[in-house]
C-alpha cells in the first residue's frame, strides 16, 4: 500500500522517512501507518501517514469522508498548537506525499508529522510491570490539564484511553490523537454520532444509547475516560468492562433494560467496585493518598451521568469542570511527597 511503503522516501517539508513502527495499535482509528522520521539537522519525530486504499472500493463521498478526517484532524490539532495547549501533542508539519510506486490517484500519501513521545498509557504502565506511581499520578495530572484546555476551547476529546496518552522526557505527558474530537462549532466529521470513540472505554449511557443533547454533553465522556485510566491502571482491566461484568451477575439482563432503570444495579455495583478499589489503593499508597484517588474516581466515573462530576454543583459547566481534577491530582502528587512514598520512585 502507499502507505506502507515510505522508508526512504522524503516529504516535502523535508523529513526523511527512516523507520516504520510495529508495535501493536488497538482500534482501527484512522488506520495509520506509522514511522519515525528524521530531519535534515538529525531532529527524530514521529509520523502518522495514510492513504485512499480503503475507500478505493467505496463511493466518491467515503472518499471525500476520509478526506475530510484528515484534514480536520490536521487543522483541529494546528489550532491547538496555535493556542498554545501545552498538554496536547504538537504537530511539526502536515501535508501531502506521491508515493510513485503506485499510480495516481491511490500515489496520495496523507501525513502528519509529531514531536516523538518516548511512549504511550498502556505500553508504559499497563503491559508491564511498574511501581513509578508518582510519574502515573503525574500523568493524569498533566491530562487533566489537557483536557481543561481542550474543554475551555470548546473541544471535547471523545477518544481519551490508554493509547491516546503519550508520555515525553521529564515526565511530562500530554493527550495524543485527535483523531475523533469534536468541537463547539460543529466542523467535526463527527458531529452528528453522540460517542465517536472507542466503546471499550466508553460511559454506561453510550452503551444505552443515550444521545447527547448539547455540546457540554459530551465532557461526560471524557472525564469518565480520565477517570476509568486511574481505575483501569491500578486494577488492570477496565472500568467499562468490570462494571458491566459487576451488574450482570446481578441481573444478566441489565442491558436489555432501559438506562434509568437499570442504575440502581450500576450503582450498587459501582460502590462494589469503588469498595475493592479503595482497598487496592490503601494497599499500595496508604490511606490518605487511597481516600483522594477513590474520592476522585467515583466522581468522575458515576454510572448515572446527570450526578457525574463535582458533587455540589448541579450545573454545568462547573459540574464538568476538569480543573477540579487537576487540583486534585496535584492533591495526589503533594500526598506522595508528604506521606514519604517519593523515595523509592523516580
Ligand atoms: N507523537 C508520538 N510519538 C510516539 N508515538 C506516538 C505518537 N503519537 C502516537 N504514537 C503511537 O502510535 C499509536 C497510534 O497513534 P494514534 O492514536 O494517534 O493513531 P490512530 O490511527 O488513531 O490509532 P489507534 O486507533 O490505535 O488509536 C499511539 O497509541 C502511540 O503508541
Ligand atoms: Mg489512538
Amino acid at each position: 500500500m502507499p502507505s506502507t511503503s515510505l522508508v526512504g522516501k522524503s516529504t516535502p517539508c523535508g523529513w526523511c522517512v527512516v523507520k516504520m513502527i510495529t508495535t501493536s495499535q488497538t482500534s482501527g482509528g484512522n488506520f495509520c501507518t506509522r514511522y519515525l522520521v528524521e530531519s535534515q539537522n538529525g531532529d527524530i519525530a514521529f509520523m502518522k501517514a495514510m492513504d485512499l486504499t480503503r475507500v478505493m472500493n467505496g463511493s466518491l463521498e467515503d472518499i471525500q469522508a476520509l478526506i475530510n478526517e484528515y484534514l480536520f484532524e490536521r487543522n483541529i490539532l494546528a489550532y491547538c498548537k496555535d493556542e498554545k495547549m501545552s498538554k496536547v501533542v504538537v504537530p511539526l508539519s502536515a501535508g501531502e506525499l506521491i508515493n510513485n510506486q503506485f499510480q495516481a490517484p491511490l500515489n496520495r500519501v496523507f501525513y502528519i508529522v509529531f514531536e516523538k513521545a518516548e511512549g504511550d498509557l498502556r505500553e508504559v504502565y499497563l503491559e508491564k510491570q511498574h511501581d513509578d506511581w508518582f510519574s502515573f499520578f503525574k500523568a493524569m495530572h498533566h491530562v487533566c490539564i489537557a483536557a481543561e484546555q481542550l474543554h475551555r476551547a470548546g473541544i471535547a476529546h471523545q477518544d481519551i484511553k490508554p493509547s491516546n496518552i503519550l508520555h515525553f522526557a521529564e515526565n511530562q505527558s500530554k493527550i495524543g490523537d485527535l483523531g475523533r474530537v469534536t468541537d463547539i462549532q460543529g466542523k467535526s466529521p463527527f458531529i452528528n454520532m453522540s460517542f465517536p470513540g472507542d466503546y471499550r472505554y466508553a460511559p454506561l449511557e453510550v452503551r444505552y444509547g443515550i444521545t447527547v443533547q448539547e455540546f457540554s454533553d459530551r465532557f461526560l465522556a471524557d472525564i469518565y475516560a480520565i477517570g476509568s485510566l486511574v481505575y483501569q491502571t491500578v486494577m488492570g482491566i477496565s472500568l467499562t468492562a468490570a462494571l458491566a461484568n459487576e451488574s450482570e451477575k446481578i441481573s444478566p439482563n441489565v442491558f436489555q433494560r432501559d438506562y434509568r432503570e437499570s442504575l440502581v444495579i450500576h450503582i450498587s455495583s459501582f460502590s462494589i467496585l469503588m469498595k475493592e478499589f479503595y482497598e487496592a489503593c490503601e494497599n499500595i499508597f496508604g490511606n490518605k493518598i487511597a481516600e483522594v484517588v477513590t474520592g476522585v474516581v467515583g466522581e468522575m466515573c458515576y454510572p448515572d451521568y446527570e450526578k457525574r462530576g463535582a458533587p455540589k454543583f448541579i450545573a454545568r459547566p462547573m459540574k464538568l469542570n476538569a480543573r477540579r481534577y487537576t487540583s486534585k491530582m496535584a492533591t495526589v502528587i503533594r500526598l506522595f511527597y508528604i506521606e514519604g512514598l517519593i523515595s523509592h520512585v523516580k
